[in-house]
């Protein structure tokens, strides 16, 4: 299987073949890892990464994915490159792609993905911007066909931050079939435009009543209050408390419902430890399979011969 995108930057690049495929690669590359089967896939290719933010899953996931594969990451801070002496995106963009084969980037504003991309002649990969988060994604949807056996029909409750993890998951959401019901503030809802497209293939319910997300749910999700763009803590004062996941939110879902949260997270803000630490949540398998599908996703980004 190959790719008709060169960049995946939201998700909504991806065709719901494709992406079915990315979650069954990830599938059969974590198996391989478990049983020991070594498949250098990417043997001699080099993954650039910029880091504008802080991170700990996407910076370990990528470059110990890449060293499985047989190739190499840089890890690069873009406080440390020229960026931070004004060069701009364009150069920055033209010149990592005359040396590696594809680049992540963790940024802040959306558009700086979308110009890394315009700029490069090698895939770029969207490490979180401020609108979306699909490597979560890829992550999240693994972990739940792990514990459900399929997606199409699930009913995923979405509770907290209309932010850039909720806005790649709607994508997801469209991509596999299952439902959404959003529980935000009214203008904390996630973006419109996801929203949109996401409608024409499935159905994505906003509310503001995270009992009415959570009700019969096969999946509850939440997110931090305090993303690492929003400094203020602005739009923790408006989903503090209400849209806290707790034992009484869990006891809405459906008895063999499965928590997720992307992390890093906050015990006792957005989620309490009964829940996070408890027996329906998912969020190590979640972390971990953060390795897994990246490396399916760099494989076919880099034209790796596939049998899958
Ligand atoms: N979930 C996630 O992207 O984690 P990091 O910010 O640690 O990379
Ligand atoms: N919404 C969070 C996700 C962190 C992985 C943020 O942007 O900081």
């Amino acid at each position: 299987m190959s790719l008709s995108t060169q960049h995946v930057l939201t998700l909504g690049e991806l065709t719901s073949k494709e992406f079915d495929g990315i979650l069954q690669l990830s599938i059969q590359m974590k198996k391989d890892l478990g049983t020991g089967t070594v498949r250098p896939l990417l043997r001699n290719k080099t993954l650039a990464m910029i880091f504008q933010k802080p991170s700990t899953r996407t910076r370990i996931s990528f470059e110990v994915g890449m060293y499985h594969l047989g190739g190499h990451a840089i890890n690069l801070s873009s406080g440390d490159m020229q960026l931070s002496r004004g060069e701009s995106i364009a150069d920055t963009a033209r010149t990592i792609s005359r040396y590696a084969d594809c680049l992540m980037a963790r940024v802040y504003d959306h558009d700086q993905i979308d110009a890394l991309a315009r700029h490069s002649t090698i895939p770029v990969i969207n490490g979180l911007s401020n609108m979306f988060h699909p490597c979560q994604t890829l992550a999240d949807f693994v972990t739940v066909l792990e514990r459900k056996g399929s997606l199409r029909g699930l009913r995923i409750a979405w509770i907290g931050d209309g932010n850039n993890v909720c806005n790649s998951m709607i994508y997801g959401a469209a991509l596999s079939g299952a439902t959404m019901s959003i529980a935000t503030p009214a203008d904390l809802r996630p973006s419109a435009q996801a929203v949109g497209d996401a409608s024409k293939l499935t159905t994505i319910d906003l509310t503001t009543d995270p009992a009415e997300a959570a009700t019969g749910a096969d999946v509850v999700v939440t997110d931090t209050f305090k993303s690492i763009h929003d400094s203020g803590g602005v739009r923790e004062d408006k989903l503090f408390p209400r849209y806290q996941v707790n034992d009484t939110t869990m006891s809405m879902a459906k008895p063999d419902a499965i928590f997720l949260h992307c992390l890093p997270a906050t015990r006792g803000r957005e989620v309490t430890p009964s829940v996070i630490d408890g027996p329906q949540s998912a969020v190590w398998d979640e972390a971990e399979n953060r390795l897994h599908s990246q490396k399916a996703l760099l494989a076919l980004l880099m034209g790796a011969t596939l049998d899958i």
